[in-house]
This record gives structure tokens, C-alpha cells and sequence, in this order.
């Protein structure tokens, strides 16, 4: 009898441990593990069983969803809404899908595309939105309030996580379809109220530029943006107030604001309300959002780097410098005036603890 060594005994260990890796991960768990799509139809299923049929409300059946839209501006505070509209069961949303786009002027500038766009991604169309993939790609922040990507990549990789077939044949398995969008105007985006194939549902969310404007303060992204002055943001809040009254009279079912300020207030009972006009089902919040976000915070977007901030809505109030807070009531006064937020008139004695910054509030 032939003793082989202990270095071939060990050689051949390795190699047929080796051998079984190799079969487990590149032929065995492919097989295991469904395609996305399958799979991702198993989980919207389970998680929206208590909800009934819902063939009606999915494309992939010939339904029509339910479908609304969250507009907003940079630094507005969105994220304890935007995760529970990514996150709450039968929710698919399209996080700031003009992401590519980038600034205001720009997405104005091209805007019969992008309302196309827009639509198209209401109907989980992928086809006009290369770019947005792109730049969605390099965003952890896209990809934790996008769609399924945050699972689907973990599981199958990017590059099946970010194909546009696979995209759609998941948007296509959810009843409710959201999106946010931060760089273009009400005035623009009102167009989409007229369509009656999409029946789509809109809110506002306003926040006092004093506080908008601070929470840009700590972006170093936004020092040299056009995008991010003061001027700009009020000068859209007054065009955004001017579509108000029109649309709350003629779409009284689907169009309404609401603040920031509430949101970080109440956000249990405003997040409730939001859900409630957009027609959507809504579980318990989860207490994993409570934790990662505590109170209230806001998304920013930039093309170098995506940031979670958890801010306080009045911190500006005790930490802003007076001068930087009478620059921004310096060219936002008529746009603080519509919205019924209070100027500061006298520094000398304003304190932090007492100022009311939301008229009708005192
Ligand atoms: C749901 O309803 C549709 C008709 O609206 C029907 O074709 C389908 O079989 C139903 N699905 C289930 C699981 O009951
Ligand atoms: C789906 O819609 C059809 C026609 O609009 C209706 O007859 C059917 O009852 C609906 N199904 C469910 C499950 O609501
Ligand atoms: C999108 O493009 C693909 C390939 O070009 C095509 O097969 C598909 O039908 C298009 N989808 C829509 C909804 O136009
Ligand atoms: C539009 O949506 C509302 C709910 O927001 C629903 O009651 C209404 O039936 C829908 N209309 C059409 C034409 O689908």
C-alpha cells in the first residue's frame, strides 16, 4: 500500500473543498435563488396579502396603480415620509427621478422630456431613463429609497439589479407607485393632473426657506449651485404658491400640501394623513426607520455625494447667524409672507425660545 503524504492527503482536501464552493455558488445557488422578478413577486404578494386582490391595481395583471407624487425642493425634509413611501408594504418608488437632470434651469429647460419621462415611469417604462440609472447607480441614497434596489443588488449583483427590463418587471408587480421630485416647478408638473390615464394624486411639501436654507448651509455641494440660493428657492416658492389656489380648486381630491414643519412635529399622525390622501394602505411604521431616523431629516442629491442629515426644523432658529438668517428674509419675504412664515423684524430681541416662525400658530 502506497502512504501518501500528508502534503497530497491536504492537496487533495483543498482542491475537493475548492470543487464544492465552485459548484455551490456558481451552479447550485443560481438555480436555488429565483430570478429577481419570481422573486420579488413572492415578497410583494406575501407582504400585501392582508390587502386582498390586488390584480386591479398592478400592470403586470392589466391593472392600473394607484399613483402619486411628492414635490418638493433640495433640503425641504423628506426622509421619515420617503422611506415609508419606499418602504411600506405593495410601495414602489421612483426616488427623485430627474436625479439626472440635475439643476432647476436645466430640468425646466427640457421639460416636455421630462414630464415624458415621468410618465413613462409611471408605467414602469424604463426605456427614457438611462441617465437616471447612471446617476442612480453611484447614489447609496438612491438605492436605499429606490424601488427594490437595496435587496434586489444585495442579492443578485448590480448589474441585474440595474437592468432596465429588470426594473420594469419589478415596478410592475406593485400596486403603488410613488415618486419624489425636487428640481421642477408645480407649474410645470401640474400638467400631469390633466392626464386621466395616469388619475395621479399631488402634494407639496413647503418648509420655511430659513430652515431650507440652512440645512444647504452644511452641504458643501451646494455653496456653487445656482440652485441653492435663497433667491431661487423663493422665487419658486411664490410660482409654486401662485398653482396652489388653482389646483386645490380644481383637483380638490388630488392635489394638497403639506409642511415640513408638521411633518417634524407630528410625523406619526402626518405621515398617517399623507398616506391617507394619496389613497395608500398604511402598516405600522417600522420601528428600523424609527431608529436609523429618529425624528426628521432630509435627503440631499448631489452628483459627488449623497448625505443623510437628521435635522431639527427650528434648529436654524438658535444656530443660523443673524446675518445669513436676514439674507434670506431679505429676498424671501414675499414668498414667507404667502406661505405664513413670520419674519424676524427685531434681532435685537428675538430669542429662539419664544419666536413663532408659522403665522396663525402664536
Ligand atoms: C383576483 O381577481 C382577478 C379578477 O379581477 C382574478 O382573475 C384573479 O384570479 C383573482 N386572484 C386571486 C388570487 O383570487
Ligand atoms: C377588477 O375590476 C373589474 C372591472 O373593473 C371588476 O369587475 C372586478 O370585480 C375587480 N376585481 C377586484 C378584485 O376588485
Ligand atoms: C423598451 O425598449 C425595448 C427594447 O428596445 C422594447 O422591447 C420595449 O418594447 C420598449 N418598451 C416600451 C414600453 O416601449
Ligand atoms: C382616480 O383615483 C381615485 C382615488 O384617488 C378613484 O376614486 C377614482 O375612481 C379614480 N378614477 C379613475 C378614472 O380611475
Amino acid at each position: 500500500m502506497v502512504q501518501l503524504s500528508r502534503t497530497t492527503k491536504l492537496t487533495a482536501v483543498c482542491v475537493g473543498v475548492y470543487t464544492i464552493y465552485v459548484l455551490i455558488t456558481f451552479f447550485l445557488l443560481p438555480i436555488l435563488i429565483p430570478d429577481p422578478v419570481t422573486m420579488q413577486r413572492s415578497l410583494v404578494s406575501y407582504s400585501t396579502r392582508h390587502l386582498g386582490n390586488l390584480s386591479n391595481l398592478t400592470l403586470e395583471t392589466g391593472g392600473q396603480p394607484i399613483r402619486s407624487m411628492l414635490v418638493t425642493f433640495r433640503g425641504s425634509g423628506a426622509l421619515t415620509l420617503l422611506d415609508n413611501l419606499a418602504h411600506q408594504p405593495g410601495c414602489y418608488q421612483h426616488y427623485a427621478p430627474l436625479i439626472g437632470y440635475e439643476s432647476r434651469p436645466i430640468a425646466a429647460k427640457e421639460h416636455g422630456r421630462a414630464l415624458e419621462e415621468l410618465v413613462a415611469l409611471y408605467n414602469c417604462n424604463y426605456n427614457m431613463s438611462a441617465e437616471m440609472i447612471q446617476w442612480g447607480m453611484r447614489s447609496s441614497v438612491f438605492k436605499r429609497f429606490y424601488g427594490a434596489q437595496a435587496k434586489i443588488c444585495r442579492t443578485h449583483g448590480q448589474e441585474t439589479c440595474w437592468d432596465p427590463e429588470t426594473m420594469a418587471g419589478v415596478c410592475k408587480l406593485h400596486p403603488f407607485i410613488n415618486m419624489a421630485v425636487y428640481n421642477m416647478r408645480l407649474s410645470l408638473l401640474a400638467t400631469l393632473l390633466e392626464r386621466q390615464d395616469l388619475n395621479l394624486t399631488i402634494l407639496l411639501l413647503v418648509r420655511d426657506p430659513r430652515g431650507t436654507i440652512y440645512s444647504r448651509m452644511s452641504n458643501k455641494w451646494c455653496l456653487d449651485e445656482r440652485d441653492c440660493e435663497a433667491q431661487t428657492l423663493c422665487s419658486d416658492m411664490v410660482s409654486d404658491h401662485q398653482m396652489v389656489e388653482t389646483l386645490t380648486h380644481a383637483y380638490p381630491q388630488r392635489f394638497s400640501i403639506i409642511r415640513y414643519e408638521d411633518l417634524f412635529l407630528q410625523p406619526e399622525e402626518t405621515i398617517k394623513q399623507v398616506f391617507d390622501f394619496y389613497g395608500l394602505p398604511l402598516g405600522r411604521t417600522k420601528p428600523r426607520t424609527q431608529r436609523i431616523h429618529p425624528r426628521s431629516g432630509f435627503v440631499v442629491e448631489s452628483s459627488r455625494r449623497e448625505e443623510l442629515f437628521n435635522q431639527p426644523a427650528f434648529e436654524w432658529m438658535s444656530e443660523m447667524l443673524v446675518d445669513d438668517i436676514g439674507a434670506v428674509q431679505d429676498v424671501c419675504g414675499q414668498a414667507m409672507d404667502l406661505w405664513g412664515y413670520r419674519s424676524i423684524q427685531d434681532f435685537q430681541h428675538f430669542s429662539p425660545e419664544s419666536f413663532q416662525p408659522i403665522m396663525g400658530k402664536a
